[in-house]
């Protein structure tokens, strides 16, 4: 069986100094963890895990450990070894923060306005070379840790150039590439600088595989690579482009939840805990659930005002609800996200003076981090809202109807990858529209008890046929 190998900007596990000095190992979430646990074990392939130290901790960690692997990390990282890159502080940071995260972030999930568009300026120059470097040493990293036919599933828009850079370098392995996000459509992508434009598309089409979450953003792609990339020849019927002789597959992969392991999380003690703390806070009143980062896709801000709205319309709701905003603090490096941070805790302050009462709090915020919490509060949810502006998947609408104990309704953006999977059994919105939002929280309160549980157990059904497993073996054969 050919080995594995896996990189992703951020991994499956982090360290951090406790008071004495000695290095804590923590695990990451996500997806990718659950679909590597899935291939690996006896007779499984031997998978490595390439992914940055993300600070001081974790490049002392990758200091000390032999050879820079960690081998004993264990079920912690779904079986794989792990190579943490101590990657310079100054590139890290430009990589990572001025162009994945201000940069082709804010280009694939629209979030440009007219005037904060970026300047490509000498400074943006600079910071592009960072994330070239950045690539290079992931690029590196791989070639160097591959063995003769190896598989490498490069993830995500931190590390669009590392295929083709990894080709260069390794043409003998077999290379994906996978999006978590949406794809720009291209008059929009092209607001990057023509050579940065092509060079992101150039980066992917050097995997043989080009994986999407959906339809919609493997589309994008394809028309980018038709309309902006000379040479590139798209066949739309086999989904495939060709440039310079290579051809790379594109292909579509959508992502679920493994609905046993979340249901069991959620029935340990520490969650269930968190329930009954949650149930005495509410108090018998209906509840509407948000979760999310702290996100500027996400619209956390135009969700708090359709709540407002609600409340301002249907008056018969107040004292009768209450709304549970969970957002944690993401990315904060970044300007616009602690911009960000500030409106929303603002305008959640503004709903409490205006309709709070001494009996009755209208909205609770939480900005904590806090995992059984949030599954918790996905058991209790009566409405369960999720309105990104653009999203790659957003399990979040997927979590929520398989561990709702009571049938929850979901309020669905248009615009989350997910609406391919769920829109039927969901209330669908366009995350612009605030008023349409206020309405269908309404509605979805007023939804009949029998018809949301129906409902959500075919939410819970979809959001469960495609586990991280299958996700991930998918992506593997997808290689062969
Ligand atoms: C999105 C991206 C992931 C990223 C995650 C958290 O889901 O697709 O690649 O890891 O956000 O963002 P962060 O910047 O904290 O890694």
């Amino acid at each position: 069986m050919s080995q594995v190998l896996v990189a992703s900007n951020r991994g499956p596990v982090s360290f951090a100094l406790s008071g004495e000095g000695d290095l804590t190992m923590r695990r990451g979430g996500g997806g990718l963890v659950s679909g590597l646990a899935s291939v690996t074990g006896p007779g499984g392939p031997d998978v490595l895990w390439v992914c940055a130290a993300l600070g001081d901790a974790d490049r002392a960690a990758a200091r000390q450990a032999p050879e820079g692997r960690l081998d004993r990390a264990g079920h912690d990282t779904g079986g794989a070894a792990v190579r943490m890159l101590d990657i310079p502080a100054a590139t890290f940071h430009r990589a990572y923060n001025a162009v994945a995260n201000s940069t082709l972030w804010f280009v694939h999930h629209l979030l440009y306005d007219t005037p904060r568009a970026p300047h490509f300026d000498a400074r943006a120059r600079r910071d592009w070379q960072s994330y070239e470097a950045y690539n290079a040493a992931f690029a590196d990293a791989l070639a160097r840790d591959a063995e003769p036919g190896a598989k490498a599933v490069i993830q995500d828009y931190h590390l669009s150039l590392a295929p083709a850079l990894l080709r260069e370098r390794r043409p003998d392995l077999r290379i994906a590439h996978f999006s978590h996000t949406p794809w720009a459509p291209p008059e929009y992508f092209a607001l990057l600088p023509d050579d940065v434009g092509a060079a992101v598309l150039e980066g992917v089409l050097g995997a043989d595989h080009a994986g999407f979450l959906t339809e919609r953003w493997a589309a994008a792609f394809l028309d980018c690579c038709e309309a902006l990339l000379p040479g590139a020849k798209v066949d739309r019927h086999a989904r495939t482009v060709t440039r310079a002789g290579h051809v790379t597959r594109v292909g579509v992969h959508g992502l679920g939840v493994d609905g046993a392991g979340l249901r069991a999380r959620a029935a340990e003690p520490d969650a269930a805990a968190h329930a009954e703390a949650l149930r005495a806070q509410v108090g018998g009143r209906r509840l509407i659930v948000r979760i999310d980062r702290t996100e500027l896709s996400k619209n956390i801000v135009r969700g708090l005002a359709a709540y407002r709205e609600m409340l301002a319309n249907h008056p018969e709701w107040r004292g009768r609800v209450v709304h549970l905003a969970f957002a944690y603090p993401s990315r904060h490096d970044l300007p616009e996200y602690r911009e960000y941070t500030a409106a929303v805790q603002r305008v959640a302050g503004e709903i409490v003076d205006e309709f709070g009462t001494p009996d009755w709090e209208p909205l609770i915020l939480q900005v904590n981090d806090d995992y059984p919490r949030s599954l918790a509060a996905y058991g209790l949810a009566d409405v369960l809202l999720v309105n990104p502006i653009r999203d790659g998947m957003n399990l979040v609408a997927k979590e929520g109807p398989v561990l709702s104990r009571a049938g929850c309704a979901l309020v669905l953006s248009r615009e989350a990858g997910a609406a391919a999977e769920l829109a039927d059994d969901a209330v669908m919105v366009n995350p612009y529209d605030v008023s349409q939002t206020a309405e269908a929280l309404h509605q979805a309160l007023l939804m009949p008890h029998d018809v949301r549980a129906e409902r959500c157990a075919r939410l819970a059904a979809a959001a469960t046929a495609l586990p991280p497993q299958r996700w991930f073996a998918d992506q593997l054969a997808a290689l062969d």
